[in-house]
């Protein structure tokens, strides 16, 4: 029981701290005051926690700090955005890690004490289980989204049933602790299953459906560490993990809903697995292209321009060059706006993230379902390496991997201007007919290079509306 009326107020303090941050970060204008009050809410946690009596090794503490310091500071400023995903599956690895190993410390203790049957032993086994498996689990994603190992559905004859004799058997060690705390082989054996049963959870998804499972793991470890909290009788630790476990879900919900598909379908349905073998297995169909200068010229003859960025504008890094962009339309009379979908690029938010960054004003980007009703009259459609969040197949066919997946209709619009490398398909791996309308052009290059040509281009032309 906490008793220290300072650690009360400052637990008390960090717990609200920590539910502003959630609410003001789901909403970009106020993002960035969420990530402060969270960061001045954990501030409290750690100082609140160190002036607990438990506490007793300080310069033990202090080192363990700086080395988590020393890597996790270039961690983040080296990391690229577009590797958030696994950067957040390396943290949740680690979290779990924690949270896993003082679960054995505290049942080793448990076990010295000659304890029974308690509610802190089932919470002990509980948090165990999640948390070596968010942590093997974890650390599996993150290699299958850097390609570390392939990004496959990794699959063998009678897996199923692998599956669940390992979990069954991890799930009967862990009954076998909670009845009877003890630190021996059980103890080992429980280990050794939970963080198989992760690997083997993890192994059969392919890598395109990771950011998904890396919000379902999220909430694992958020769960976990709520468990940890009753088994140390740590109120903060409850309500944090309480709030990240149900964050995390309701993430990997918005996720799998904005895609139009179930959990099952991604934890079971190999997705995305076509992408490396459709682009380009096809004929050659004949296509529209037009270049930098002539793209330039449509915008800048346009009244309305809708841009709608994509992953490839996150992979090209184009985002300040697409401000310029905008900033020099704009300039020209031009009327642009950003329609934004709820999952273009790889993670939640990360259009508005990139935008952001670039100094896009925040009332200009516009969100799906808004924009829609205004693309039949709008004059240009300009695609900045999207692709299945514009693909009118989700709503003309009911046979297509992504059929019912709320879209972008860019197809309404007038003109349609489309920057992309190549004809290679996106994510979901399948072709785009947007791209053989006859009114629409392709715009080959790296989004990056393109959108600074038409910069230049519109920068070197006078006039206007
Ligand atoms: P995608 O469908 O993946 O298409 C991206 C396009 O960008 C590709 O067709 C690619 O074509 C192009 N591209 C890549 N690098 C480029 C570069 N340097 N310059 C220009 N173009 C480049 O992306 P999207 O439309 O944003 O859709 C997102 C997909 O990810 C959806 O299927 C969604 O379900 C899925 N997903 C999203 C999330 C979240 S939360 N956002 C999570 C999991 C899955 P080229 O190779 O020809 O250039």
């Amino acid at each position: 029981m906490i008793g220290n009326p300072l650690v009360e107020a400052a637990y008390i303090v960090a717990a609200v701290c920590f539910v502003l941050s959630l609410m003001w970060m789901s909403h970009p204008t106020t993002a960035r005051r969420g990530v402060l009050v969270g960061e001045f809410g954990m501030f409290l946690a750690i100082v609140g926690t160190l002036l607990l009596k438990e506490v007793v090794d300080l310069p033990l503490i202090g080192a363990a700090l700086l080395l988590g310091s020393a890597i996790g500071v270039p961690l983040a400023y080296m990391m690229p955005m577009t590797a958030i995903p696994q950067r957040t599956a390396l943290s949740h690895s680690l979290g779990a890690l924690a949270v896993a190993l003082i679960g054995v410390v505290e049942m080793n203790k448990l076990a010295g004490h000659g304890a029974g049957l308690s509610f802190a032993s089932v919470a002990l086994a509980f948090e165990m289980m999640l948390g070596f498996l968010t942590c093997t689990a974890s650390v599996l994603a993150f290699a299958k989204l850097q390609e570390l190992v392939t990004t496959r559905p990794m699959v063998f004859k009678g897996q199923q049933i692998v599956n669940l004799c390992v979990f069954l058997a991890a799930i009967a060690c862990a009954v076998g602790l909670a009845l009877q705390p003890q630190s021996g082989a059980l103890l080992i054996g429980f280990v050794v299953l939970a963080a198989l049963f992760g690997v083997l959870l993890v192994a059969p998804i392919g890598g395109a459906d990771m950011p998904t499972v890396i919000a379902l793991l999220n909430a694992y470890a958020g769960l976990a560490a709520s468990a940890m909290g009753f088994a140390l009788s740590n109120k903060l630790l409850i309500i944090t993990g309480a709030l990240d476990g149900a964050s995390g879900f309701i993430l990997a919900v918005i996720m799998c809903k904005a895609m139009n598909r179930s959990f099952a379908n991604v934890m079971f349905g190999g997705f995305g697995q076509v992408a490396a073998d459709a682009g380009g297995a096809g004929e050659a169909r004949p296509v529209r292209s037009a270049s930098q200068e002539d793209a330039a010229m449509m915008l800048e003859n346009a009244t309305s321009v809708v841009i709608v960025p994509g992953y490839g504008m996150a992979v090209a890094q184009a985002q300040h060059k697409v401000s310029e962009l905008y900033q020099s339309l704009t300039n020209k009379g031009v009327e642009v706006r950003f329609a934004i979908h709820p999952v273009a690029g790889r993670m939640p938010g990360h259009m508005n993230v990139l935008l952001a960054e670039a100094n896009v004003p925040y009332e200009k980007l516009i969100e799906m379902d808004e924009i829609n009703g205004d693309l039949p009259t709008t004059d240009v459609v300009l695609i900045i390496g999207a692709n299945d969040v514009v693909n009118p197949a989700a709503r003309d066919d009911p046979k297509s991997a992504i059929a019912g997946m709320p879209i972008i209709e860019a197809d309404k619009a007038r003109t349609v201007m489309v920057i992309k490398r190549s004809m290679k398909p996106g994510f979901a791996g399948i072709e785009n007919e947007l791209y053989y309308l006859d009114k629409t052009q392709m715009l080959f290059g790296d989004a990056k290079d393109f959108v600074a040509g038409m910069v230049k281009e519109l920068s070197g032309s006078r006039g206007g509306h």
